[in-house]
């Protein structure tokens, strides 16, 4: 590609939260965005945050669990915008419940949005990155990684996406693509505020928990990991590759 050719991402889930505020970043990095979610109307949001500043993203509805959705959605993006070569793999669910209550539904819904979602996703945006000699896959781990309470299902899935990062990144290394995650520690969005209802606390003191427990003393906001994934997409971190940075206000280990 040309130097002034603008590279085209795809950030799944970006209808709120995470996705949402590392959508808004990386138009402003420069990218032309594809805004994707369950819905393609509840994109609309992001997409006018993105325009109304100046930059260039679509709305795209698509259930990234699902192939055929996955297949026409990567090539429509491809159509309307140019070939996808950042792909963030944000889109997620939460089915929490101790292991002795989980249901099988609550263990697969939880499995097929995070690992085979983002499995589609990278197989269907990997051509378009070999293609271009160039590419940048960003996954959304979780500090749930390490084991959590009440998130069997969430915690196997986000360490599986840290081992799908790492084998991405050896085999797709020689075409100019990089794999990374990025694992979040407590982020104030829908996500943990449903959390919160479900143990029955209020969302301010919840957060005033949580912080506490965290060295530098607040929770995150979506535009921290946003931060974090421009620095991973970034056309300057092409030696960077396989890794997992955690986003947590502290360390984790
Ligand atoms: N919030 C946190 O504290 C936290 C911490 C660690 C990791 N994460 C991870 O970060 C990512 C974003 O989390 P968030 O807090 O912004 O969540 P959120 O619930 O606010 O947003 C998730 C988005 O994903 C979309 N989505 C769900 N299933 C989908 C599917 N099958 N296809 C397409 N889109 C789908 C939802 O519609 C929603 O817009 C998730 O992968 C989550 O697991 C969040």
């Amino acid at each position: 590609m040309s130097t002034n050719e603008q590279r085209v991402a795809i950030v799944t889930g970006a209808a709120r939260g995470i996705g949402a505020a590392t959508a808004v970043r990386l138009a402003e990095e420069g990218r032309a965005v594809a805004v994707l979610d369950l819905d393609e109307a509840s994109c609309a949001d992001t997409v006018k945050k993105i325009t109304a500043a100046g930059g260039k993203a679509i709305a795209v509805g698509c259930d990234v669990s699902d192939a055929g959705q996955v297949e026409a959605a990567v090539g429509r993006v491809a159509e309307e915008l140019g070939a996808p070569t950042i792909l963030v793999n944000n889109a997620g669910v939460l089915r929490d419940n101790l292991l002795f209550k989980m249901s099988e539904s609550d263990w697969d819904t939880v499995m097929n949005v995070h690992l085979r979602g983002a499995f589609l996703m990278s197989r269907a945006c990997q051509k378009h990155m070999v293609d271009a000699g160039f590419g940048r896959i960003v996954n959304l781990s979780s500090s749930s990684a390490l084991g959590n309470r009440g998130q069997v299902n969430y915690s196997a899935a986000k360490a599986g996406m840290q081992g799908f990062t790492k084998t991405l990144a050896i085999e797709l290394g020689k075409f100019g693509v990089t794999a990374n995650a990025v694992a979040p520690g407590f982020i104030a969005t829908d996500m943990t505020a449903a959390t919160a209802e479900r143990v029955g606390m209020g969302f301010d003191d919840f957060q005033k928990a949580a912080a506490s427990q965290i060295p530098v003393q607040r929770v995150g906001q979506p535009a921290d990991i946003a931060n974090a994934v421009a620095f991973f997409t970034g056309d300057a971190a092409g030696f960077v590759s396989g890794q997992v940075m955690y986003v947590a206000g502290g360390p984790l280990n």
